[in-house]
This record gives C-alpha cells, sequence and structure tokens, in this order.
C-alpha cells in the first residue's frame, strides 16, 4: 500500500504543470485598467499564496466561490442598450475611438455564465486541488453545495472538471446540494425583504465624478445628452462586452484610467452600502454561513435561527460532519454579507459616498471579482511541545489580519478565539434577523 506522503510526493511534479495549464484566456488589457471593473473584474489574486507558518498543518479547507464571469442581468442589460443606442444617435462624433458606433448592436445574453467564466472556475479547481491534495483521498472527497442559480452550479461543476483534470481524473469531486434560492439558502441574499439599497450613495457619487464625463461626450457626440447614469452604463459594457467577447470592447476606449477608477469606487460603494457594513441589513445575511462555517470547523451541530435550513443542515447526506475539504458556490452580494458578519475588511469610517477613502481596504475588486474566492483554513499547530487548532482566512489567497480573534501578525488565530469572536454570528445576528422581515 502507498503511504499517502509518498503519493502526494510522486504526484507533485505532474502537478505543478497541471496547474499552470491554466485554460483562463487573457481579455487583451492590463490587471491596471481590469481591476477598475470592481465586481466585474476578473479574477485576480489578491495576494500570492503563502503556506501556513512553520509547524503548521492544514487539517480543514473550507471554499466559498463566487460563480465565474456572467452576462448581465436582464436590468442592467437594457440599461447598457439605452444608453448604447442614445451615444449611437448622436449626431456627428468627434474621434475615431466612435468610429465602432456606426456597425454597433447590443448582443449580449442574461445572467447566463460566459465561456470566460467558466475557465476561471475550471482553473480554481485546478488550482484548489494542486494546493490541498494532501486533504483528499478516496474516503476524504470534496463536499460540495451551490446556490440553485444556473451559472453558479455551472461554476460548481466546471470547478469539479479542473479539480479532476489536476489529480489525473483521480480524484472527481460532485456536487451533493444545490439549494433552491427561495427557501432557506444561506448562499444567497434573498431571505431579507426589508434589506435597503445603495441608490443614495452610488447616485451622490455618480454626481460627483460622471458629470465632467458626460460634458466631454457630450461635447464630441452632440445630441446624444447623456446623463450621469447613462455614463455608468457605458462604462459597465467594457466589462461586461469584454468578459463576453474575450477580446476588449471598445466602450473601454471611450474613457480614461482615472475615469475607471472612479468606477471602480462606485462598484465600492454599491456593495458597502448594499451588503456591506454600511447596510443595517446587510451583514445579517452572512450569519447563516458564518454559523455553517462554525459548526464544520469544530465538528459541531449547526446552530442557526436565521438562513439555514434545518433539515438540510442537521442530515449526515447534506450537511456531513468532520470532513477535510468543504466548496461552497455563491454571489458576490452574498460573499459581501458574509466577510462583514465575519468582521473582514471593516473600515474605520463609513465610505464617504462624495470622495474616495484612498486608504480604504474595501476594494471589491480584491474582494468578489468573478470567481472569487473565501478560504477558511483549519490549522494544526505544535509549538513547544504543544499542539493546538488554529484558523486563518484568505480572500483571494491574501491572508487577513483578524485583530477581532487575537491574531498577531500572522493572520492566525486559535480555534476557540475565532468562534469566541463570531459573537454576532453566534446571536443570530443580535436582533438584526427580526428586521428582515418584521
Ligand atoms: C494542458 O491542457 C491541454 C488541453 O486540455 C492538454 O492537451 C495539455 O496536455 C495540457 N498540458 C499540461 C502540461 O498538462
Ligand atoms: C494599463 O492600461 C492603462 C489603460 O490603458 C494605462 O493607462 C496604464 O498605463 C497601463 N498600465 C500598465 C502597468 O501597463
Ligand atoms: C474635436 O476634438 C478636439 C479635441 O479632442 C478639438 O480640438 C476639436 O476642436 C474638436 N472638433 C470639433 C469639430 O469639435
Ligand atoms: C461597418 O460595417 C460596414 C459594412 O459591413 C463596413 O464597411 C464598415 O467598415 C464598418 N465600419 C466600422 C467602423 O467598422
Ligand atoms: C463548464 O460546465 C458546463 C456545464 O456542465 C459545461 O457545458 C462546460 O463544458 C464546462 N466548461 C469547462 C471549461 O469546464
Ligand atoms: C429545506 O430543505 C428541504 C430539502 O431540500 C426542502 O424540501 C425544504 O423546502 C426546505 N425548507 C425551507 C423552509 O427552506
Ligand atoms: C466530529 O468530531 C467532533 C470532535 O472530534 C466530535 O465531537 C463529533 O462527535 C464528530 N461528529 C460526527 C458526526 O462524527
Ligand atoms: C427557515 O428559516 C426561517 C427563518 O429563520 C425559520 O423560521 C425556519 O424554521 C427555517 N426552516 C427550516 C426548514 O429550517
Amino acid at each position: 500500500m502507498l503511504r499517502k506522503g509518498a503519493l502526494a510526493l510522486a504526484l507533485s511534479s505532474e502537478l505543478v504543470a497541471a496547474a499552470i495549464n491554466n485554460t483562463t484566456p487573457s481579455l487583451g488589457f492590463n490587471q491596471t485598467l481590469e481591476q477598475t471593473w470592481a465586481q466585474y473584474s476578473p479574477y485576480y489574486p489578491a495576494a500570492e499564496y503563502t503556506a501556513p507558518p512553520d509547524g503548521c498543518s492544514i487539517i480543514q479547507v473550507n471554499l466559498l466561490q463566487r460563480h465565474g464571469a456572467r452576462y448581465p442581468k436582464k436590468s442592467d442589460g437594457k440599461a447598457m442598450k439605452k444608453s448604447a443606442e442614445q451615444l449611437q444617435g448622436a449626431s456627428s462624433f468627434n474621434g475615431s475611438e466612435y468610429d465602432f458606433l456606426a456597425n454597433f448592436t447590443y448582443d449580449l445574453g442574461t445572467d447566463d455564465l460566459v465561456p470566460y467564466g467558466a475557465a476561471q472556475s475550471y482553473d480554481a479547481g485546478q488550482l484548489h486541488y494542486t494546493r490541498y491534495a494532501s486533504l483528499v483521498s478516496e474516503n476524504m472527497m470534496p463536499f460540495l453545495r451551490a446556490s440553485d442559480s444556473e451559472r453558479v452550479v455551472e461554476s460548481a461543476l466546471n470547478w469539479t472538471a479542473g479539480f479532476a483534470y489536476a489529480s489525473n481524473q483521480q480524484y472527481a469531486p460532485v456536487l451533493s446540494v444545490i439549494i433552491d434560492q427561495s427557501t432557506n439558502d444561506t448562499l444567497d441574499d434573498n431571505m431579507c425583504p426589508n434589506v435597503g439599497t445603495s441608490d443614495d450613495e452610488t447616485t451622490d457619487w455618480a454626481d460627483v465624478f460622471a458629470p465632467a464625463i458626460a460634458d466631454r461626450i457630450n461635447a464630441a457626440a452632440p445630441g446624444a445628452s447623456l446623463s450621469n447614469s447613462d455614463i455608468v452604463n457605458l462604462m459597465m459594457l467594457c466589462p461586461f462586452e469584454t468578459v463576453a467577447n474575450e477580446a476588449p470592447s471598445p466602450f473601454c476606449d471611450l474613457f480614461t484610467l482615472d475615469e475607471f477608477n472612479s468606477y471602480e469606487y462606485y462598484g465600492d460603494l454599491t456593495d458597502y452600502y448594499g451588503n456591506g457594513y454600511g447596510q443595517e441589513l446587510g451583514p445579517v445575511q452572512g450569519v447563516g454561513y458564518v454559523n455553517e462555517l462554525l459548526a464544520r470547523l469544530t465538528g459541531q451541530p449547526v446552530q442557526d435561527e436565521t438562513q439555514t435550513n434545518h433539515t438540510l443542515d442537521s442530515s449526515p447526506t447534506t450537511f456531513p460532519m468532520n470532513l477535510t475539504f468543504y466548496a461552497d458556490f455563491s454571489h458576490d452580494n452574498q460573499m459581501i454579507s458574509i466577510y462583514s458578519a465575519l468582521g473582514l475588511f471593516a473600515q474605520p469610517h463609513n465610505l464617504d459616498p462624495t470622495q474616495p477613502d484612498t486608504e480604504r481596504t474595501w476594494q471589491v475588486y480584491k474582494m468578489v471579482p468573478f470567481s472569487g474566492r473565501l478560504i477558511t483554513e483549519k490549522l494544526s499547530c505544535t509549538a513547544d511541545g504543544e499542539t493546538g487548532e488554529y484558523v486563518r482566512i484568505l480572500v483571494n489567497d491574501a491572508v487577513q489580519p483578524m485583530d477581532f480573534c487575537g491574531d498577531t501578525g500572522n493572520g492566525l488565530c486559535t480555534l476557540d478565539n475565532f468562534v469566541e469572536s463570531q459573537q454576532y454570528a453566534r446571536l443570530n445576528g443580535e436582533g438584526d434577523w427580526a428586521l428582515c422581515t418584521d
């Protein structure tokens, strides 16, 4: 019989080759520009992955991943089409960057994963097998759940295909649970009808940054009469066309990098005030997942009175305990709620809707790009002859500081301190959950 360690070692050189066999194509822009696309940015690691400190080994991994790149939602598609047609209707154009409008027709699909998004998810599967192969065996396969949205389910399946490929088809994980989004679902934010929106804050910011752009384009395209929201729509066409066509959209050329930096802040505000700390009922929508995470980390049954489905979470078929690898697939808004319930990316003060705070760590291109990932690693660490259990959290491979549980700079908290720190979740959102429906 092969020892597990020996097998991992023998596979590792092939694994390196497989992991660099990236199937995600280049979009034709540089990373600096692509990351101004905020929640529509393609995935880039926010930092280079670092192994845990010496003396520590990973004993469990909990992955939560956003679906890959998609087509616009219906309402966004409609708005972008209208703004593009309005620009096309100008009586003349000053500048060759507008030439493409003569032949432009809006032709993007709706909601679904684009091929680029499938490739992102596939590559993530390869990467995660390669990184965590020592946690996987015939008897210890990753356990997968997905929220029941076609793009999320497909992303999960593409992830399994990449995972299987990287393992030389030795380990092909299955998607075990698909959770209906009209029911109790910890992987979606559909259960809080009273939640507010970020419309006020994003409108305030558009009123600050968009008029100068509108003036510039309206002067070059007389008769277009673009408003601030048209400018936002036309900027949004840049990422959506680019990821759909896997080629630079000509709409990107209508704006400068500085202007796209303003667009990025628009995305930061959208999420901060839509699901994050700026939204009274944002963090509470992440509580259900956090309580499931605590259950998985501690090997104890889920205790939650928010979004969890007790039927699913009390069954070993749909919520097995004490596994080494859990992978869940979800949406960006829900992941923002989860970060905020956990206490990640906390800001010293709320984001200013009229001026970007240049010191902010709340930058959604690093938090929820297409196929973005939250990974919670459970570690066993030995120091001075003592062994204990620890936790660290990575968002898009960047180790997150966790001052709230005694992290002294290496990103580690003891498991006990981490569990203790999650009072907001353990107390079911301290009354906020009731406000979702009251
Ligand atoms: C990369 O993927 C392609 C297509 O699946 C395959 O033909 C090729 O052998 C792979 N290369 C490596 C180094 O795994
Ligand atoms: C990236 O692209 C932008 C916009 O085209 C350009 O202004 C910037 O100089 C480029 N940055 C790098 C590092 O190439
Ligand atoms: C076209 O734009 C340039 C600057 O981009 C300007 O110098 C020129 O006057 C404009 N031409 C017309 C006809 O408005
Ligand atoms: C628009 O399409 C026509 C006909 O196909 C073509 O001749 C023309 O070059 C196109 N114009 C641009 C700016 O692509
Ligand atoms: C992604 O998943 C879909 C649905 O299972 C499949 O049709 C497609 O071929 C997959 N693509 C990749 C790159 O795995
Ligand atoms: C809980 O999950 C079960 C099994 O999937 C499902 O039949 C039921 O409708 C769900 N109930 C709620 C309230 O979400
Ligand atoms: C999981 O492990 C914990 C801690 O070792 C143990 O208390 C618990 O009974 C186990 N749960 C199951 C379902 O095996
Ligand atoms: C679904 O969630 C509601 C609200 O927290 C809860 O009252 C109900 O018991 C849950 N249903 C199930 C099947 O878990």
